[in-house]
């Protein structure tokens, strides 16, 4: 359930009409609700409250600062997966120890950072990782929490490119070398294993992978026990679907809760989640303004101010986005509806039912744009970052300003040498 609905026929977010946010701030803007993100994260953890958890949202879905803060209020912990990401949980006064540290390539310096900063763990994925966190830990005469992020080789069914619990991904470690070395782990003095857990893949609509990854867990955990290797966390990673189409049912989160009730409830283990689109996905929309309709070949096209570069998802993943108008009329024409970008990938929506008299200026609303959404925007085309607005009941503040046009140069240099941006120190 969302805060995006039609009243009297006009787009609301929350209690604010969309196009006085676009009146306001301009488009292309991201507007992120906040009472929706509230209510996906509540049901959450009311899903689970049959369990011990940390819920870890994902700050890779979105890592505005203003969400952070938002979801740190409500009593959340977050993945981060970089170096970046704890900077920014850092800035947003999140508490160290309800932040974990994931991801395949962590560095040196991340490792430090993340250890110096006092942590609750960091999940490693390699032996390799495990021998540079020993060795980092042990100079800087500490014991590193640390997690062993097994590959438990389910198929989560869903894109290729955002599946990653099969043993062809490059994530975490197999099952059988993953006992083994957390038995490794547990003979360092430098190292303490503190858990286990795995991430099979993202946007997942059946429960069947959940419950697969989570067995293959509860069994793993059970033998380290056995074995006197006291454990405190068992990660089960993100990943719930939502729906993009109204007619997609993946798992409500009242059954995936109880699954990992079943499942994982028995080891008597803190449950680590780490959900990142489930929360934020359809708490989020992209606003963009008609440039013009086109003849096309197929169908005419709607050609509007916002593309790949402000949402990569449609063309990336060949991805569903619902894109409705924000003053309501019959849908009685069908578009092509593309972005300004100079690749014919920059499909936002294929075969789009929108009213036929809809013109230059109208707004309209790409929705579940709230995950994966302005994190994974660039300026390609030379164009600038777009604004993101955080709606509260009848308030919409700009919580990221759009880029100026000197983002555009910030950080060149001209061809004499000197800084484009006078800001940017001449000394490279
Ligand atoms: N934990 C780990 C270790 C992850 O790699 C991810 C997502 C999550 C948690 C959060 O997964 P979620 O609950 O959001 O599904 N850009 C793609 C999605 C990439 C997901 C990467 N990992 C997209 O737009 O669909």
């Amino acid at each position: 359930m969302d805060h995006f609905t039609y009243q009297n026929g006009i787009l609301y977010a929350e209690d604010v009409a969309v196009s006085e946010i676009a009146q306001r701030f301009g488009t292309p803007t991201y507007v992120y609700s906040a009472a929706t993100i509230t209510r996906h994260m509540t049901v959450l953890q009311a899903a689970v409250s049959g369990l011990q958890t940390l819920i870890c949202y994902a700050i890779k879905a979105n890592g505005n600062l203003a969400i952070i803060e938002h979801l740190a209020r409500l009593g959340s912990g977050f993945d981060a997966v970089s170096g970046g990401e704890l900077l920014k949980a850092w800035k947003a006064g999140v508490p160290r120890d309800r932040i974990i540290l994931s991801g395949v390539g962590k560095e040196r310096w991340e490792i430090e950072l993340a250890l110096r900063g006092g942590i609750r763990y960091l999940c490693a994925e390699s032996r390799e990782e495990l021998v540079l966190i020993a060795d980092i830990a042990q100079a800087l005469k500490m014991q590193a929490p640390v997690v062993i992020r097994v590959n438990p080789n389910v198929d989560a069914k869903t894109h290729p490119y955002i599946s990653t619990g099969l043993k062809k991904n490059k994530f975490g470690v197999p099952q059988e070398e993953a006992m083994e070395l957390a038995r490794w782990v547990h003979a360092q003095g430098s190292l303490k294993l503190v858990g286990m857990s795995c991430h099979i893949g993202s946007q997942i609509t059946t429960l069947a992978p959940f419950e697969d990854a989570a067995t293959r867990m509860a069994q793993i955990c059970k033998t380290l026990i056995y074995e006197g290797i006291g454990l405190e966390h068992v990660g089960i990673g993100g990943g719930l679907g939502i729906p993009y189409r109204a007619d997609e049912t993946p798992p409500e989160p009242k059954q995936y809760g109880e699954a990992l009730v079943r499942i994982l409830g028995p080891l008597g283990l803190q449950i680590v989640l780490e959900p990142g689109r489930v929360i934020v996905g359809n708490a989020g929309i992209l606003l963009a303004r008609v440039v013009r309709q086109k003849p096309g070949a197929e169908r005419p096209f709607l050609v509007i101010d916002t593309g790949m570069n402000d949402l990569l998802r449609p063309p990336l993943y060949d991805a569903f986005h619902q894109i409705i108008p924000a003053v309501e009329a019959p849908l009685d024409a069908k578009f092509d509806v593309v972005g300004p970008i100079c690749e014919s990938a920059d499909l936002m929506g294929r075969d789009v039912p929108l009213p036929s008299s809809i013109a230059p200026g109208d707004v309209v609303a790409i929705r579940s744009a709230g995950a994966y959404g302005f994190v994974m925007a660039s300026m390609y085309n030379g164009r600038r970052r777009a604004a993101e607005v955080m709606v509260d009941g009848d308030v919409a503040r700009v919580v990221r300003a759009r880029d100026g046009f000197d983002e555009l140069w910030r950080g060149e240099f001209h061809w004499d040498g000197t800084a484009a941006d006078p800001q940017v120190p001449a000394t490279i």
